[in-house]
């Protein structure tokens, strides 16, 4: 509780959140509590090189493509080590899955632990240079054969995933996650330097007013998705207002106004990227384990997100998540 100097004595930062969840978790040996820390300061380095990036000659591109062909940016690239380097030797994981990295990354024998980590260490890369909120996605999963990891250990539906968040780099910082009880937020203070809970049990309302969408791409869209994009912008009813269009072009951005002020976020498929462009292990499965922990829906257009079964570590999927009652109007349409 804030005192009258505004100083919290009793603040929960995330560290002790999570200490709390893991002793009403019956078998929970702390060991993803130690991920998840390790996971931390990633971020906050992460944070801190974002701010300082316009005086620390951390703007433009590294000279190189990542794995899907996409340019890397000097930040993707600092990210990237960054998660690369804490997760690899905090003892808890053994294979690390990077949109950065065409091939998995394996942790050396003497520092392995039970988990597989997915992650976009950078995600918004084209916002970077003008300052626009960008953000980092990971997913969680727990090997589960013995022996030396490989991909098939983590090519599993997004229904087995243990824990999944992303951090936001915006007008402040935040990161929102989920250990499957619940979504929570918790906002980077910088006066301790450490994370403290300002959103417990996230949840997002039923229906919206919002979608989010690159709607420059209509002329490539399948005509269901335009009936759908249509139908919210002239409603039957003529006393009903149009929806209001936001989209940033960050995935972690869009997804977290979502969350908080509900409405529909849309990648969908097109003619020139068939399966889109969003990827289903590190970019639409953490965010659908997170949508549904909220209460929202999470879909292919076909199914749950989360029960696609990949086949590649890389591989894409179209994405239609958001409020309920929203993502079924769009089902009915796609589904017609
Ligand atoms: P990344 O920077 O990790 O490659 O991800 C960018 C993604 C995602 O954040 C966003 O939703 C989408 O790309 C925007 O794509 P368009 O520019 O095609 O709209
Ligand atoms: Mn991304
Ligand atoms: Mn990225």
């Amino acid at each position: 509780m804030a005192s009258d100097n505004g100083v919290d004595s009793d603040c929960m930062t995330i560290t002790r959140f999570l200490i709390d969840q893991q002793r009403s978790c019956p078998g929970a040996t702390g060991s993803l509590t130690l991920l998840l820390n390790q996971l931390m300061t990633a971020v906050k380095a992460i944070a801190s090189a974002v701010k300082r990036a316009g005086i620390a000659n951390l703007y433009g591109i590294a000279g190189s493509q990542n794995t899907t062909g996409d340019e890397q940016k000097k930040l993707d690239v600092l990210a990237n080590d960054l998660f690369i380097n804490m997760l690899s030797t905090c003892g808890q994981a053994c294979m690390l899955i990077s949109e950065e990295n065409e091939d998995p990354v394996i942790v050396p024998e003497e520092n392995r632990g039970k988990y597989i980590v997915t992650f976009d260490p950078l995600d918004g890369s084209s916002n970077i240079d003008c300052l626009v909120s960008i953000g980092s996605i990971w997913g969680i999963y727990e090997k589960k054969t013995p022996g030396p990891p490989t991909k098939e250990d983590v090519l599993r539906p997004g229904t087995e995933m243990v824990s999944a968040g992303y951090a936001l780099y915006g007008s402040g910082t935040m990161v929102v996650m989920s250990t499957g009880c619940g979504l929570h937020g918790f906002t980077l203070d910088p006066n301790i330097g450490d994370f403290v809970l300002t959103h417990r049990d996230m949840f997002i309302k039923n229906r919206g007013k919002i979608y989010s969408t690159n709607e420059g791409y209509e002329k490539y869209w399948d005509q269901k998705v335009t009936n759908y994009v249509h139908s919210i912008k002239y409603p039957e009813d003529e006393k009903k207002s149009p929806y209001g269009a936001r989209y940033i072009g960050s995935m972690v951005a869009d997804v977290h106004r979502t969350f908080l002020y509900g409405g529909i976020f849309l990648y969908p498929a097109n003619t020139k990227s068939p399966n889109g462009k969003l990827r289903l292990l590190y970019e639409s499965n953490p965010m659908a384990f997170m949508m549904e922990q909220a209460g929202g829906r999470a879909t292919d257009g076909e199914k749950r997100v989360m029960e696609i079964e990949p086949k590649g570590i890389h591989e894409r999927c179209p994405v239609f998540m958001g409020s309920t009652y929203d993502v079924d109007d769009c089902m009915k349409f796609l589904t017609a």
